[in-house]
């Protein structure tokens, strides 16, 4: 047979299959109350009826994605993008021109100018930071006395991103007072988008008024910071003095609207999402002393005694390895969606222009399919000769793709740091009137971790 004889075949049309729709879903509302009722179970449930699957929420044909394969495959391609009604919803009180939520050039540009301040090799100027902050925690909590794990992770998660990316003195009351925005903001925001009242929340009632002043005082801070930057003439090495600097696609200095919602954009996803794995994190020390002590022999071992550092977080393998199961088990970003742009298909199945998409990581990385025993929090499944037997997009906690979390190394690092800060100086009980029950809202976390230090 010779080359000419083989004639150029053209690949058969494939027929595109229409997905599944879910069962369950009732007149009017459709899927609706199923995903507001119960969201992680019903999220759980869906890879029972196929690999991508039809759901109704209210009058508006939703696809969900249920393997991990597809989910990487959403993420990666780029026939779609960031939109739909939660990032519309978030757009309207944070800001439009942000990373997160921008697309096409826009967003490749802004990705180009942040992307250094959080490369593996920018994070080890941010160690002392995140040391100081680790070992501050343990300082200000005693033995004996009941933690607020919900103000208190938020705090430290609050302060060491803005010490870090927005450097400077001044930082340290501002980072306070952020802190106490951002908790309002996004109870505020996490009760609109459960409870969706529209009108009444510009109702003069105090807990709007609590909202209002909250955001105000967010944008307000995020101002005097771009301003008092600018007035000291100083520029340090950071994200913002990228962000002051960055150039459009025309050469031009980008506009001060960009500036500050590239800030709010950079804050807000880095403090709640820290903040609700650092709940998750107390949690499992409490309810799993013996990871805990394992942590902590691990870091005796490490550092012989002295406090941990920066430096030490890359030879604590199991701490590591707790961490990445927590977040396995307790994903901080339970949800993830997508736009179509244009007709494609996932998996051979046929998604139409404009539609939206679902999938969670909650429910992608507890999947039996992918993991043995998958609800046992088993650190060492993270060893490297099991690792190899997870199935490539079983865990992806930071995306995948143009969108992934620009910020994996520098979280890994500083959630590591605190872990090994904690089990090292005390062991944590959780006290009468705590609630550990997941509370979904714009992130996962516990309803209302109060737990008590118990010295070593
Ligand atoms: C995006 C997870 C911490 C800044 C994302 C995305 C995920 C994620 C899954 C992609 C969203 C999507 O595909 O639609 C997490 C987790 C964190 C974390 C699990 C910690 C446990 C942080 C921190 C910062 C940050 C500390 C900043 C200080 C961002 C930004 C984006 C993003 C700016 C938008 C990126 C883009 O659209 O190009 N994050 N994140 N994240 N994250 Fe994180």
């Amino acid at each position: 047979m010779t080359v000419e004889s083989v004639k150029p075949e053209t690949p058969p049309a494939v027929e595109l299959r229409e997905p599944p729709r879910a069962g369950g879903g009732v007149p009017v509302l459709g899927h609706g109350w199923k995903l507001a009722r119960d969201p992680l179970a019903f999220m759980s449930r869906l890879r029972d009826h196929g690999e991508v699957v039809r759901l109704k929420l209210g009058p508006k044909t939703v696809y969900a994605v249920t393997t991990p394969a597809l989910t990487g495959a959403l993420a990666l391609s780029n026939d779609f993008i960031i939109a739909g009604p939660l990032w519309e919803s978030l757009e309207g009180l944070l800001g439009k021109e942000g990373v997160a939520t921008a697309n096409g050039p826009r967003h490749r540009r802004q990705r180009r100018t942040i992307q250094p301040a959080f490369r593996l090799d920018a994070i080890p100027a941010y160690g002392p930071i995140m040391e100081e902050e680790a070992h501050a925690l343990t300082e200000r909590w005693k033995p004996g006395e009941t933690i607020d794990c919900t103000s208190e992770s938020f705090r430290v998660a609050v302060r060491v991103a803005a010490r870090c990316l927005l450097r400077g003195e001044y930082m340290d009351e501002r980072a306070e007072r952020l802190c106490v925005a951002l908790a309002t903001v996004f109870r505020g925001m996490y009760r609109r988008m459960v409870v969706p009242l529209g009108p009444l929340y510009n109702l003069p009632l105090p807990a709007n008024r609590e909202f209002n002043r909250a955001l105000a005082d967010l944008h307000l801070l995020v101002d005097e910071i771009v301003a008092e930057r600018r007035a000291s003439g100083q520029k340090p090495d950071d994200l913002l003095t990228a962000l002051l600097e960055a150039k459009d696609d025309n050469g031009d200095p980008i506009g001060e609207q960009e500036i500050h919602d590239q800030v709010v954009a950079i804050l807000t996803p880095g403090s709640e999402t820290i903040a609700s794995t650092i709940m998750w994190l107390l949690h499992m020390l409490a309810e799993h002393p013996e990871h805990a002590d394992r942590v902590r022999d691990e870091v005796q071992a490490v550092t012989g005694g002295r406090p941990v550092a920066f430096e030490d977080v890359r030879g604590l393998r199991h701490t590591n390895n707790v961490v990445v199961e927590c977040i396995r088990l307790r994903p901080a970003v339970w949800i993830l969606t997508r736009r179509a742009v244009r007709d494609t298909e996932l998996g051979g199945y046929r998604i139409p222009s404009g539609a939206d998409i679902i999938y969670s990581p909650f429910a992608i990385q507890r999947d039996p399919k992918s993991y043995e025993r998958n609800l046992e929090f088993d650190p060492d499944r993270w060893l490297p000769d099991r690792v190899k037997d997870i199935p490539k997009h079983a865990m992806s906690p930071f995306s995948v793709g143009n969108r992934k979390c620009p910020s994996d190394h520098f979280s890994m690092a500083m959630l590591t740091l605190i872990t090994a800060a904690l089990a090292t100086r005390y062991r944590f009980e959780q006290v009468a009137g705590s609630k550990d029950d997941a509370r979904v809202g714009i992130t996962l976390r516990p309803h209302d971790l109060l737990v008590r230090p118990v010295a070593r």
